[in-house]
């Protein structure tokens, strides 16, 4: 069966929408969840495919997973029996690479499949391996995996040449229990790596400086037990912001650390947006016609790429000539094509988006390439004439909850039907006519 997002635009997203827990928070968190071999017990798991993908991984090698809830898990690892981790689902995640650092520090073996992950650049693992190496470990690439092995872990200076967010968690993960400290200089900051850190520290870890570009690690002996809660996820409450936005709604994202949000609240102020903020929440209201700005994706504290493509979608509905430009994956601008079936004025020049702004979209057929391309091309149909249909929606259920649930809180019409079930889709039309 393929789904797809049949949605009815015109509707103004209005109303307050929960933020579940960070995707890329939980995954490292996850992985490191098998390190102490004691009980952990982790609260806001977002309930997105990702997160299947990697409990499955962690059963694999012999950690016991107990659901307590949705949105809570009970990991205990003291009996991991294997160090290689295959299968397809594992495949399709770009966070499999976390299993490395994970049993690499904990049991000094990890054989993982080489990461998946969607398809926006090249995305190389250099700076994993030669963070691996700087603790002593031997890294070798046998077909299609990535193997890594030590016999002990020592404390080392790892400078890295590109800032990365997985190469930086990964350094974390392999370190946390090496004998001696480990400096990682030009690390990325993050909130996910603050929450990578606090994790581990709340199970008996030392790690100074993560949120900024030095993060040293003192080697422990052991980790224990711990209960944690992950961060909310930025990139899911920025979303509903540009929703609001794009739709001219008037939004509150609630359970957000409004701090996380910064770059983001400041492009739509810029844009003509009100945001409001209070303690937990970020509200968006887009009453004015929209002005042109220009953008520059880079990593924290700068603008996230994984608002790029939202963003570029609000830019093609703004008065007058806007500039996106991505510096951190090569090839994040696939759905733009898509976005053009609907009515967007958008060339591309190398890695900048030269973007015109249009009156309004109009619905059309299109396919998500990605996971927030999917989102912004969900976003850009409920503000389009007519009827959009999205196909390939397994991508976006990779990363965001009950994403339809959420949007028809909102007052969004949005149904998931099945492709093939043409009675559906009509029934769905006539409802919404
Ligand atoms: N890079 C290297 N060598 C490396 C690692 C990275 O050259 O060894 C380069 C990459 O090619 C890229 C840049 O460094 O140009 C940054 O990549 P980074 O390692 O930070 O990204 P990632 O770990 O592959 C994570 C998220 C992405 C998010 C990026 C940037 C996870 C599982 N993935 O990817 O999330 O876009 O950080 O913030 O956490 C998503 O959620 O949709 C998503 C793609």
């Amino acid at each position: 069966m393929m789904n797809q997002y049949v949605i009815k635009g015109g509707n103004p997203l209005v109303g307050e929408v929960d933020i579940s827990g960070a995707k890329n928070a939980a995954l490292p968190i996850l992985a490191a969840a098998i390190m102490p071999d004691e009980t952990v017990v982790i609260e806001n798991l977002p309930d997105v495919t990702d997160i299947q993908a990697i409990l499955m991984a962690i059963e694999s090698v012999g950690a016991q997973v107990t659901r307590l809830d949705r949105h809570t898990v009970k990991i205990n690892g003291s009996h991991i029996s294997d160090y290689r981790i295959d299968g397809d689902y594992i495949r399709k995640i770009r966070a499999s690479y976390y299993l490395l650092g994970a049993l690499l520090g904990k049991i000094h073996k990890a054989e993982v499949v080489y990461p998946g992950g969607c398809n926006i650049g090249l995305r190389p693992i250099d700076q994993h391996i030669k963070g691996f190496q700087g603790l002593g470990a031997e890294v070798e690439l046998p077909h299609g995996r990535v193997y890594a092995y030590a016999d002990k872990l020592t404390g080392g200076h790892i400078y890295m040449d590109v800032v990365s967010v997985g190469a930086t968690m990964n350094v974390i993960l392999a370190s946390v229990m090496a004998e001696g400290t480990t400096i990682i200089e030009n690390a990325a900051k993050e909130p996910h790596i603050v929450d990578l850190a606090n994790f581990l520290n709340s199970c008996g870890a030392s790690i100074r400086g993560a949120g900024t570009d030095v993060i040293r690690i003192k080697g422990v002996q052991r980790l224990h037990g711990t209960e944690y809660t992950i961060i909310p996820d930025q990139i899911e409450a920025g979303t509903y912001m540009f929703g609001a936005a794009v739709t001219k709604g008037d939004v509150v994202v609630k359970n957000v650390i409004p701090k996380h949000l910064e770059s983001i609240s400041a492009k739509l102020i810029e844009m003509g947006c009100e945001v409001e903020e209070g303690d937990d929440w970020v509200r968006v209201v887009a009453s004015k016609p929209l002005k042109r700005t220009n953008v520059k994706t880079l990593p924290y504290p700068g603008f996230p790429t994984d608002m790029q493509p939202q963003m570029t979608t609000l830019l093609a509905l703004s008065q007058g000539t806007s500039i996106v430009t991505e510096t951190i994956f090569e090839t994040r601008f696939k759905y733009v094509a898509e976005l053009r079936r609907m009515g967007a004025n958008i060339t591309i020049e190398g890695n900048a988006a030269f973007i015109t702004g249009v009156e309004g979209f109009t619905g059309a057929d299109v396919s998500a390439p990605d996971l927030r391309a999917g989102a912004a091309l969900v976003m850009a149909g409920l503000s389009a004439e007519g009827f959009t249909y999205v196909d390939q929606i397994h991508y976006i259920e990779r990363g965001y909850e009950r994403f339809e649930k959420k949007i028809r809180g909102l007052g969004g019409r949005i149904e998931k039907i099945d492709s093939d079930d043409d009675r559906e889709i009509r029934k769905f039309q006539m409802k919404v006519s």
